[in-house]
């Protein structure tokens, strides 16, 4: 495998292995603030972040490279409030699309098609997400500090929980 790719896919590797850490963090914020909803949408995510860097993690040892674990951050672990998490949720979210972009560049300047096509799982991913987040994002923002409006938002975000292990009790 490339050494340039491999090193880029190592460093999101990383980051998606960050991801699931901060969103783990959010998760266990909201379960002992009284956002149940919430809490479980956010563990449940956690565990596809982890799934991301799995997806990556097999992708470079099957390709002849071999996956190299790098230190990861502790994410904050105090917010004011859900509107808190979920602004910075979209601006991690954010920093991570350009990430994929960037990492698909390194892919094109290489002639790595290969990894480049396996890469566009990613992009439509991001996509996917990006929009997930701004539909929750202006629903919150929308109800701003109500009280029973923010009760109703914790509610359908449990709906949107597929009822994975880590979500349940
Ligand atoms: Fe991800
Ligand atoms: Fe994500």
């Amino acid at each position: 495998m490339n050494s340039k790719v491999e090193t880029t896919l190592n460093e999101q590797i990383q980051k998606e292995e960050y991801s699931s850490r901060l969103y783990l963090a959010m998760a266990i914020w909201c379960e002992v603030n009284g956002f149940p909803g919430a809490s479980s949408f956010l563990y449940e995510h956690a565990d596809e972040e982890r799934m991301h860097m799995l997806k990556l993690v097999h992708f470079v040892n099957d390709r002849g490279g071999k996956t190299q674990l790098m230190n990861v951050e502790v994410p904050p672990q105090e917010y004011d409030s859900v509107l808190d998490i979920f602004t910075q949720i979209k601006e991690h979210e954010m920093f991570i699309t350009e990430s994929i972009n960037n990492l698909y560049g390194v892919t094109v300047d290489e002639k790595d098609y290969t990894t480049g096509n396996f890469l566009q799982w990613y992009i439509t991913e991001q996509v996917e997400e990006e929009s997930l987040f701004n539909t929750i994002l202006d629903k919150i923002k929308l109800v701003g500090r109500d009280k029973a409006g923010m009760f109703h938002i914790d509610k359908e975000l449990e709906g949107m929980t597929g009822g994975s292990p880590a979500a349940a009790e």
